[in-house]
């Protein structure tokens, strides 16, 4: 994979907002996420003030603010859950109004998106037959699109 982060670069990471926009991103995006009826469903056990500020520490960490992120690598923490491509674009469209309603830069709009897009081959998965646990105990996630549910 070939992932577009960056080299520390304080000056440029304030002049994108600093961590300061990535917290307000991460709130209007996380609040979306958890709001929303199907990729909600993913996120049931975390907590979404976690999941907040893990997505803050890596997005710092691969837009040339601070190396914070101390987490998982993406790949593997998804392993267990069946993301279709479908599921992986409504995020990708929550990400955007997030990005926009926060008054990012067109800069950093840009930056953050391909970060993401980077992970799609990675996470993206044709069925739940792709899906491996992480750990002895672990459980798949896997939820149809509720909006889709007959009877
Ligand atoms: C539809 C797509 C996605 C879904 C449903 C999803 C879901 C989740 C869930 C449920 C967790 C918590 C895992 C746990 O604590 O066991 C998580 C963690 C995380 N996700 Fe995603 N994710 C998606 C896409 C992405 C993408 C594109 C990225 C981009 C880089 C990403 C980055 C992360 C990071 C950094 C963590 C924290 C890892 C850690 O626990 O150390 N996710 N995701």
């Amino acid at each position: 994979m070939n992932l577009p982060i960056s080299n520390v670069n304080l000056s440029k990471f304030e002049e994108l907002g600093g961590k300061q926009m990535l917290q307000k991103v991460a709130k209007l995006f996380y609040d979306k996420v958890y709001e929303h009826k199907w990729i909600g469903q993913y996120f049931q056990a975390v907590s979404q003030e976690i999941i907040e500020s893990q997505q803050v520490d890596f997005m710092s960490s691969a837009l040339g603010g601070p190396k914070v992120y101390c987490g998982r690598l993406p790949v593997p923490v998804h392993k267990n859950m069946f993301i279709s491509e479908e599921l992986f674009e409504i995020r990708h469209s929550l990400l955007l109004e997030s990005l926009h309603e926060a008054n990012a830069s067109e800069e950093l709009i840009a930056k953050w998106t391909k970060i993401d897009e980077a992970f799609k081959s990675g996470l993206v998965k044709k069925n739940i037959g792709e899906c491996e646990k992480r750990y002895f105990t672990d459980e798949y996630l896997s939820f149809p699109d509720p909006a889709k549910k007959v009877g």
